[in-house]
C-alpha cells in the first residue's frame, strides 16, 4: 500500500485520523463477526452505560516497519490476554484473545498506508477499546457492547524525545488497594487528569504515585512502569498488585536477563532508596523507555547520576536491545514478533 504523505519525523503524540477501523458488536449474549467501516464517529443513546458510569477499557499496542520492510506488531497476544482480564473485572464480555490478534492484523492492514517507514522513529499506535453502549440508569453493567480498534500514527510520547524526565510524587492517588490499578480501565484515567494538570501546572513532567495504603512505596505513573538500575547495575522493578502490569516491562525484565545478562529483581521498591539508585526509566507502549534525571519528593530532590542530559548507560542498552529485537534487528524470542 503507498505511504501516505505525512511528516513522519516530526509526529508528536495525538490522534491523526486514518482510513479504516474495526467494529464488533455484541448483543443478546455474543460477539457478531466485526467488519472494518470507515466512519469514524460513533452514535450511541444518550444513557450509554459507557457515559453514564464509566464502563469501558482499552488496550494500547503499535506496528513498526522492520529493517526488511515488514510491518509486525510487538507481543498481541499479551494485550488481547489483558483486555481479557480488564473486562473480566469490568463485568463486561470478553473479546477472545485470538481474535483481537485477528482485529488487530485486520485494522493495521487496511491502514498500512499509515505505517511509518522503517527509521522515522515513529510508529502506529494502535488502539483496541470496548465499551457498554446500551442505556443503563440503575447501577449495573450494560448488556451491549462495542468492541473497536482505531490506529493513528505517533511519534514520542514525551515531548522531547529522549531528554531525561522531571517527575514528582503526587499528593494524589491512582489506585485503592482493592482497586482496579492492575486493568486497563478509562476510569484510571481519568482520575489521573487532575493529578497530571497539576504536575504540568508546576513544572513536571509527570507523576510518580506511591502506593495508596502507605505511601511509601513507588507504584507507577499514570501511563507507566518503574524500572531502576542499582549502583551495581542490577535491574530492579517495583512489585505491586495494584500497577498494570506492562508488557514493555515484562519484555525489559526478559531482555535485562537473557540478552543483557543482568541481574533483575521484582520486588518493593521504598521511596527512601530512590537516592540509591544510578539511573531510572518509565517504561510502556508509547513510552518505550524514557529515562527519568530527577524526581521531586515535596522539594525534596533526587537527583539520579545519569543526569538531565541522556540516558544513563544501562537504560540504553535496554532501550537499543528492545527497540531492535522490534524492529527486526535482533532476534526476537519466540512469538514476540507478529507479522501482520
Ligand atoms: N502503566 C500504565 C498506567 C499504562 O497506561 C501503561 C500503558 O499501557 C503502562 C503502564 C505500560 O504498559 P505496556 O507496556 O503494556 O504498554
Ligand atoms: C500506552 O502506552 O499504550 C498507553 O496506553 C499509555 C497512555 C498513557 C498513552
Amino acid at each position: 500500500m503507498e505511504k501516505k504523505n505525512i511528516d513522519w519525523e516530526n509526529l508528536g503524540f495525538a490522534y491523526i485520523k486514518t482510513d479504516k477501523r474495526y467494529v464488533s458488536n455484541y448483543k443478546d449474549g455474543a460477539w457478531d463477526e466485526g467488519a472494518l467501516i470507515e466512519d469514524a464517529d460513533i452514535t450511541m443513546n444518550e444513557c450509554a452505560g459507557v457515559l453514564q458510569y464509566a464502563q469501558t477499557i482499552f488496550e494500547g499496542l503499535k506496528a513498526y516497519t522492520t529493517e526488511d520492510g515488514r510491518i509486525v506488531t510487538f507481543r498481541p497476544d499479551l494485550n488481547g490476554q489483558r483486555m481479557m482480564d480488564s473486562a473480566a473485572r469490568m463485568e463486561m464480555p470478553q473479546f477472545d484473545a485470538g481474535r483481537f490478534v485477528d482485529a488487530v492484523t485486520q485494522t493495521v492492514r487496511a491502514n498500512a498506508g499509515y505505517v511509518p517507514p522503517y527509521g522515522s522513529g515513529a510508529s502506529l499506535y494502535i488502539r483496541p477499546y470496548m465499551f457498554g453502549i446500551n442505556p443503563v440508569i440503575g447501577v449495573k453493567p450494560a448488556d451491549e457492547y462495542q468492541f473497536r480498534i482505531f490506529t493513528t500514527p505517533v511519534g514520542p510520547y514525551f515531548k522531547g524525545g529522549v531528554k531525561p524526565l522531571t517527575i514528582c510524587v503526587s499528593d494524589f492517588d491512582r489506585a485503592a488497594p482493592r482497586g482496579t490499578g492492575h486493568i486497563k480501565a478509562g476510569l484510571n484515567y481519568a482520575m489521573s487528569l487532575h493529578a497530571i494538570v497539576s504536575a504540568h501546572a508546576n513544572g513536571f513532567d509527570e507523576n510518580l504515585y506511591p502506593d495508596s495504603a502507605t505511601r511509601t512505596k513507588v507504584e507507577e505513573t499514570g501511563g507507566a512502569n518503574f524500572l531502576f538500575v542499582t549502583k551495581e547495575g542490577k535491574v530492579v522493578t517495583p512489585h505491586s498488585e495494584t500497577i498494570l502490569p506492562s508488557i514493555t516491562r515484562r519484555s525489559l525484565m526478559y531482555v535485562a536477563e537473557h540478552y543483557l545478562g543482568l541481574e533483575v529483581e521484582e520486588r518493593d521498591v521504598y521511596l527512601d532508596e530512590l537516592k540509591d539508585f544510578a539511573e531510572c526509566g518509565l517504561c510502556g507502549t508509547a513510552a518505550v523507555i524514557s529515562p527519568v534525571g530527577k524526581i521531586v519528593d515535596h522539594g525534596q530532590e533526587i537527583c539520579f547520576p545519569s543526569g538531565m542530559e541522556q540516558m544513563g548507560e544501562t537504560t540504553r542498552k535496554l532501550y537499543e536491545t528492545l527497540t531492535g529485537i522490534q524492529m527486526g534487528q535482533i532476534e526476537a524470542p519466540k512469538g514476540w514478533i507478529h507479522v501482520i
